[in-house]
């Protein structure tokens, strides 16, 4: 069997890499690379570190508007379709480089499988719920990961190809951690103790777009009597940049700013800190599975399994808020098992095989 499967963010290189690597064990896969993120600290670290092979393809999509962008990577992907004939194509989240390879595979009558299918936030003003919506309704196999957007899945009238499987990241971190714990030195480059600091994230529009929203933000994250590491998205240093904040980053003595920082480091960093404060979505599932209680700086969140479970909290973009919700953390005493068992990646494999053979 051909696989190809198309990535170009950050989190897909971390979610396709424990799918890879069983891909591999027994067919072919094309990696398309669409260049969506093509920073060294933002694509190639991720590649090394988690030993996802190299790309086969690389496109530069590279930055701009969404249509732009999207656009870019559906003509490059469609060439390579054409020429590489897959039987089924892979994709991964939300995306523009998800939706890119459904629409592409889609008009080729290509069969598309969607890893982390189902999850909405019911905000379309966001791109990454267009994306998803998309890609879902284009989608033969449709991965989900909990059993809430199996449902959501049926609510929209999609229940076939439907699989529970589980989350990807899970296997991602469990392959991960020890490596991680043993081989970076995060803690000891930055000198922080275990449970004294925070890290916080903050990329996603709705927040980076707003200089009031940025403003509060850095207001409460510098007001949380601990230290708190910040390492910036590259949307984000250019928005502190566009709206003057950056000189008020440097005033803050508790935000330690840092580029975005390898996987691994991001583990450790994140197994050993007190709370984590983002609008990210992968890591407030990652929050979750290290054990770490989450902040969320958004009106809505796809994991709604960690808000359910105590481990997560949703907040407005508003210093006092964030203030007050970090003053009144706890962990919960119990953390259920809510996204499988880390054998997310061999049951994918399995389920696109006995698909596969159904279409013969
Ligand atoms: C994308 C995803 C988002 C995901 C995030 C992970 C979409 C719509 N959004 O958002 O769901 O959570 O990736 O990081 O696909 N930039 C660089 N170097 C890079 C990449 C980006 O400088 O290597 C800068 C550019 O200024 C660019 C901006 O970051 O305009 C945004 O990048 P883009 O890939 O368009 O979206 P993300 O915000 O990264």
């Amino acid at each position: 069997m051909k696989i190809a499967t198309i990535v170009g963010a950050r989190p897909q290189f971390i979610k396709a890499a424990p799918l890879s690597k069983t891909l591999r064990e027994k067919h072919r896969e094309i990696l398309i690379h669409t260049g969506q993120h093509y920073d060294r600290g933002m694509s190639d670290v991720f590649f090394q570190q988690l030993g996802l092979p190299l790309p086969d393809f690389q496109l530069a999509a590279g930055s701009a508007t969404h249509g732009r962008q999207t656009a870019r990577m559906l003509e490059g992907i469609e060439e390579i379709l054409l020429q590489a004939k897959p039987d089924i194509v892979l994709v991964y989240g939300d995306t523009n480089s998800t939706v890119a390879g459904s629409l592409a595979a889609s008009k080729l009558h290509i069969p598309i499988a969607h890893v982390e299918s189902g999850l909405r936030s019911y905000n379309r003003a966001m791109p990454e719920e267009i994306n998803r919506v998309v890609t879902d309704h284009l989608s033969s196999l449709l991965f989900c990961p909990t059993d809430q957007a199996l449902r959501q899945l049926k609510a929209e009238g999609i229940e076939q190809g439907v699989h529970l499987v589980g989350d990807i990241m899970v296997d991602g971190v469990q392959a991960n951690l020890g490596i991680a714990l043993k081989q970076s030195s995060i803690l000891e480059t930055m000198q922080l103790a275990p449970r004294s600091y925070c890290v916080a994230t903050i990329h996603r529009a709705e927040n980076t777009d707003s200089p009031h929203a940025m403003e509060q933000i850095l207001k409460g994250l510098s007001s949380l009597g601990d230290t708190v590491i910040l390492p910036l998205h590259p949307r984000t240093a250019s928005c502190l940049e566009k709206w003057k904040l950056t000189a008020q980053l440097g005033r803050k003595g508790f935000i330690r700013v840092c580029d975005p920082l390898p996987y691994l480091d991001m583990l450790r960093l994140c197994h050993h800190a007190k709370a984590i404060i983002t609008d990210s979505g992968g890591l407030q599932k990652e929050a979750y599975l290290l054990g770490v209680p989450c902040l969320t700086i958004r009106k809505e969140t796809e994991w709604v399994e960690t808000i359910d479970a105590g481990w997560n909290r949703l907040l407005p973009a508003e210093s006092l808020a964030i203030q007050d919700a970090y003053a009144a953390l706890s962990r919960p005493a119990a953390a259920p098992s809510l996204y499988g068992d880390g054998n997310t990646a061999s049951r994918i494999r399995k389920l696109i095989e006995a698909y596969m053979l159904t279409m013969q």
